[in-house]
């Protein structure tokens, strides 16, 4: 399989930094991105050296909810491998679409994406599958969810059971942040739809543990495991964001872990097997080392983001061809190596975020990076000559090392050359506490 057409659905750094992967192995020709940003279009470059791009990208303007238009362009373009990156497309069912139109797609189906489109479905599954998780109760009627709150007297932590961006998960300290979390989702409807069920859960301490797979519907191939620094300020200080970083391997995982972690997501892919909803695509497992052991805190049906911009950088072999061995049933007779060391990502957000923040602003020494060091674009665009910024997260400054100390050091000095008006990221990224 040679010279392949591959499309890329979204347009974050998650998907820069997939393409930046896909344009790196042997079998592609060329990376489109749609609708991508100003990071995911470049020449061909036959001379590229291992960390360099060798395959051309380029944008395509069509948006992640168009799944009529993705089809189209599909089958215009004699695409070989599309890959759908954010949960919004997967749970409207664009790989269904893209199956149905004989087109091969590197995803989970609608069906099998209820595991991350649906809180109590995944609650559910969970305990039918006997995989440890926080305890729970799932309601429609706000009195009884109230109750709920009141009868079990702890923390606990209130979910919106649908899609909200990362926005529907409220931590509550107490019984009346929890009551005033119920009448966000429920009465208020903030969160629209997604709050019709609400997940009520008790609240568990501990580290976090991002663990991604590639599955082909029958067996799983574990990626190393990431950690993402989800709050905006240093010391996990300051509001919920999207993810400000990430670093790759954790030095607090042992084998019990990692053995955990593939029994738990092995049953995952077995229970949705046995449900006539096979799951294909990147399964990811969001964890917490709680003091009774981990616990699964949710699952994703997709690549994480900002987890893959350090996650991809470490893999040492072609992503074409272990994605590709997922669409035919065949990862188990496919190798998936990873290179020795760290690598860390530094997320550059704009000033403000994640409120309210101003768009349109230049962004200054987007030069040539070091070998071992890649800046994935986020929300940036192309206006002319010049790239500026158009989103809350902007770029993603991944570094390889031999060390996480190295990388980090690596990812830092590099950081020192990028520059726009307001640009905040968080100094503590890939440290260990
Ligand atoms: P989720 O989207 O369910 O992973 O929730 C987003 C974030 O909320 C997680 O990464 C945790 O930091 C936090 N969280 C979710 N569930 C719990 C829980 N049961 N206990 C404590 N924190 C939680
Ligand atoms: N890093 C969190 C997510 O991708 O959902």
């Amino acid at each position: 399989m040679n010279n392949l057409n591959v499309l890329i659905v979204g347009g974050g750094g998650r998907e820069h930094a997939l393409a930046w992967s896909l344009a790196r192995s042997p079998e592609v020709g060329h990376v489109f991105v749609a609708p991508g940003n100003a990071g995911t279009n470049w020449p061909a470059n036959p001379s590229a050296t291992d960390w360099q791009t060798r395959a051309g990208a380029s944008c395509v303007p069509i948006e992640t909810d168009d799944i009529h238009a993705l089809v189209g362009f599909a089958q215009e373009q004699a695409i070989d491998l599309t890959v759908i990156g954010p949960e919004g497309a997967l749970a409207s069912g664009v790989v269904d679409a893209f199956q149905a139109a004989g087109l091969r797609v590197f995803g989970p189906t609608q069906a099998a994406a209820q595991l991350e489109s649906s809180k109590a479905f995944a609650k559910l599954f969970m305990i039918e599958n006997d995989i440890p998780t926080a305890a729970y109760g799932a309601f429609e009627d706000f009195d009884a969810a109230r109750q709920f709150v009141r009868d079990i007297d702890k923390p606990v932590v209130v979910k919106a059971d649908g899609l909200s961006a990362g926005k529907g998960v409220i931590v509550c300290d107490d019984g009346e942040q929890a009551e005033a979390a119920l009448r966000r989702i429920m009465v208020k409807r903030e969160f629209g739809e997604s709050g019709v069920v609400v997940v009520i859960e008790e609240r568990l301490t501990g580290r976090e543990v991002s663990a991604l797979a590639f599955s082909d519907g029958l067996s799983v191939a574990l990626m190393p495991l990431a950690r993402d620094h989800k709050r905006i300020f240093d010391q996990d200080c300051g509001p919920n964001t999207g993810g400000m970083g990430a670093f790759t391997p954790l030095p607090d995982a042992d084998e019990g872990l990692h053995a955990f972690i593939n029994e738990v997501l092995q049953r995952v892919i077995d229970g949705l097997a046995k449900r006539g909803t096979p799951y294909m695509g990147v399964l990811y497992a969001g964890l917490m080392l709680t003091p009774n052991g981990p616990k699964v805190l949710e699952f994703n049906c997709r690549f994480g983001d900002p987890e893959t911009q350090c996650i991809v950088p470490m893999l040492n072999d072609s992503l074409a061809r272990i994605l590709i061995a997922c669409t035919e049933s065949r990862l188990d007779e496919m190798p998936v190596r990873w290179h020795d060391g760290a690598c860390i990502s530094v997320v550059l957000a704009s000033g403000g975020y994640p409120g309210r923040y101003r768009i349109g602003l230049p962004i200054d020494g987007l030069t040539q990076a070091a070998d071992d060091v890649v800046v994935f674009h986020a929300g940036t665009s192309q206006l002319g000559e010049q790239v500026v910024t158009s989103g809350g997260r902007v770029l993603a400054i991944s570094a390889k090392g031999s060390t996480l100390a190295d990388a980090r050091q690596r990812a830092y000095e590099h950081l020192e050359c990028v520059q726009f008006s307001g640009m905040q990221f968080r100094r503590d990224i890939g440290e260990f506490r």
